[in-house]
């Protein structure tokens, strides 16, 4: 089979209060690792849009480090181009604060209210560039999984969700299920994130050999 261009993401992103503060979330970057090097050793060419996180990246892939939601999106709209499956695993603020101080906020004796403007929303935005490219989304919940990632899979146009529910963030493992446009659903239980990569990945080839059968 031929080579794969992959786009991957992965990690939090960082939203600044101030030079010294930030909104982020609890994503350790594992997932989108895990998926970035199994493509690569299997082959395939990978470009990986990381927020900040604790981990090496994989050797032979091309690191793009970025912080904020805004920074991811510009980095993923210029890669997406060159791709031809992108895996979303990264966990994309959703609001950020509207005006960042330049300087260090500082403490008075009432509390402080942090007005917050939404980020882009990515998936969302690249639906109408998608043409042939095959495109997975992750949705991270913590009630009502299925009906609430089924949902991300429609309104983002996405080719495959992979849904976890939170426990699986900063952990080594994850229970996830694979939900497809047509309704399959495939069910995993709990296993290293290595794992769920592989088959992650051998969905992806399977889906590319078909639609390059078909062309
Ligand atoms: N995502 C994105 N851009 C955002 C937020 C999320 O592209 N601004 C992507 C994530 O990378 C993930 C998918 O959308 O692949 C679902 O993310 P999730 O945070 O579970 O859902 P949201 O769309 O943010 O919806 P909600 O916060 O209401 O659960």
């Amino acid at each position: 089979m031929n080579g794969i261009r992959f786009l991957v993401t992965a990690g939090p992103t960082r939203e600044p209060i101030d030079p010294v503060r930030f909104i982020s979330n609890r994503s350790s970057g594992k997932m989108g690792y895990a998926v970035a090097s199994c493509a690569s050793a299997r082959g395939h060419a990978v470009i990986l849009v990381t927020g900040p996180v604790s981990i090496d990246p994989p050797s032979g892939v091309e690191v793009v480090r970025v912080e904020t939601a805004e920074q991811m999106n510009a980095a993923v709209r210029k890669a997406f181009r060159r791709c031809d499956c992108l895996i979303m695993a990264a966990a994309v603020a959703d609001y950020r604060p509207a005006r960042p101080s330049r300087h260090k906020l500082k403490k008075g004796s009432a509390g402080l209210n942090l007005d917050l403007v939404r980020t882009p929303d990515i998936l969302e935005g690249l639906k109408p560039l998608k043409a042939g490219r095959i495109v997975v989304g992750f949705a991270v919940e913590t009630r009502d999984l299925l009906e609430n990632a089924a949902g991300k899979l429609r309104r983002k146009g996405l080719d495959m969700i992979v849904a976890n529910s939170a426990e699986a963030f900063d952990s080594e493992d994850s229970a996830v299920h694979f939900i497809t446009p047509e309704g399959r659903v495939e069910t995993f239980r709990r296993r290293p994130k290595s794992a769920t990569a592989l088959a992650i990945i051998q969905r992806v080839e399977a889906e590319f050999a078909r639609r390059s059968q078909k062309r």
